[in-house]
This record gives C-alpha cells, structure tokens and sequence, in this order.
C-alpha cells in the first residue's frame, strides 16, 4: 500500500470484525525517524495456535474470499523498512498489533491521511471507544471519542458527517504542524 494510514485502517479493521469495543491508535516516533504503531483492541483475540500463522496470507476466517492480506501486507510494510510486526492476542480479552517502521528508510511509505483514517474508523463504528495518541519529538496529536462525546453530549451520534469533518480538520491541523516541523530541520 502506498500509505501507512491505510496499512493502519485496514488493521484497525480487524479489531471491529473481531467485536472490539475499545481500541487504541497509538504512533511514537523519536528523534532517530523509528515509528512504533501500537493498535490494541479488547476483541474476540485469537487462540496461539491461530496466532502463530496468522500473518501468512493464507489464513483468514473471511468467507467472502480465501485470502486474507491484511496483516501480511501490514508485515511487508514494516519488514521492507527493516522493521518488526509483534502480535499478543488473547482468547477472549483482546489483541496488540505492535510495528516498527524506520522512516527514513527509502522504502518506508509516506504516513498518508491519519486524520482522515481516525475520522473514517469513527464514522463508521459511532459506538466505539477510540482513543488515538501520536507523539512525535515536535508536539502530538491526540482525539479520544470519550472526550468528544464528554463534550457534545449523549443525543448526537458520531456517525454524523459533520463530526466526520470536524474531527478531520481538528485531527489535520495538529498532524500538518508535526510533518511540518520535520521539513524544517
Ligand atoms: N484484532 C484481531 N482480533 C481477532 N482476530 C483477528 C484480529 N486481527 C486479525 N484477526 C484474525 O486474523 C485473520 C487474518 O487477518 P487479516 O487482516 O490478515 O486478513 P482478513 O481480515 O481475514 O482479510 P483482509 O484484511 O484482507 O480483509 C482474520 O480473518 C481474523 O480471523
Ligand atoms: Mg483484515
């Protein structure tokens, strides 16, 4: 994929097919340029017999077709920058997708809309309890739902597309500010 955001979406993804209730978007970068995503979520988890092969394209338990990609694109990505995918699950209780990508390795793919990722994995699970962090050496990024609903109250739905917008362009000015700092070094 030629955006991270959309390694990260698709990852996050799993977490809701797996009926998670919370999840956790959280990016670290230091001032070295290594990333570490950490996506955690209190779903269905995975047994470790499952686990142990689940990053092979060839394991899913999607009926629509044979082949799940996901996790194996999301390894090829981190891999290719010589980084690392490190997955704990447990049954019942939830899983923790952990990546390291160097940014500065040529073959690491821009970061992409994150904003835009955040606002769209919120439209579409309104009942969700998101809390996404990205810490930088320049500043951070942060939106949690539970601060979102603290302040718009309990009738109006997150799935609203105003909230969509509005959490895009808050999520966009805070993200613009830490890619804009690193081009000025
Ligand atoms: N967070 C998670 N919680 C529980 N099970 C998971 C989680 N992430 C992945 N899995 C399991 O691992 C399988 C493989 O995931 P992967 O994302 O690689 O493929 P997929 O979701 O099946 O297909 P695709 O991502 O291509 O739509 C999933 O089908 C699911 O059974
Ligand atoms: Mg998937």
């Amino acid at each position: 994929m030629k955006e991270l955001s959309l390694n990260i979406l698709d990852v996050a993804q799993n977490s809701i097919s797996a009926g998670a209730t919370r999840l956790d978007l959280t990016l670290t970068e230091g001032e070295s340029g290594w990333l570490t995503v950490v996506i955690a979520d209190n779903g269905r988890g995975m047994s470790p017999e499952f686990l142990a092969k689940v990053t092979d394209p060839f394991t899913t338990t999607r009926t629509t077709r044979k082949v799940g990609m996901g996790l194996a694109l999301y390894l090829l990505a981190a891999e290719q920058t010589g980084g690392t995918l490190r997955m704990e699950s447990t049954p019942g209780q939830g899983t923790t997708v952990t990546a390291t990508f160097d940014r500065k390795h040529l073959d690491c793919p821009p970061l992409g809309d994150l904003a835009g990722t955040v606002a769209l994995l919120i439209q579409g699970s309104p009942e969700l309890e998101v809390h996404y962090r990205h810490t930088t050496p320049r500043g951070e990024a942060e939106l949690s739902t539970e601060e979102l609903k603290a302040v718009l109250g309990d009738d109006i739905s997150l799935a609203e597309p105003e909230i969509f917008t509005w959490i895009q362009t808050y999520l966009s000015e805070q993200e613009a500010q830490l890619e804009g700092a690193v081009q000025e070094r």
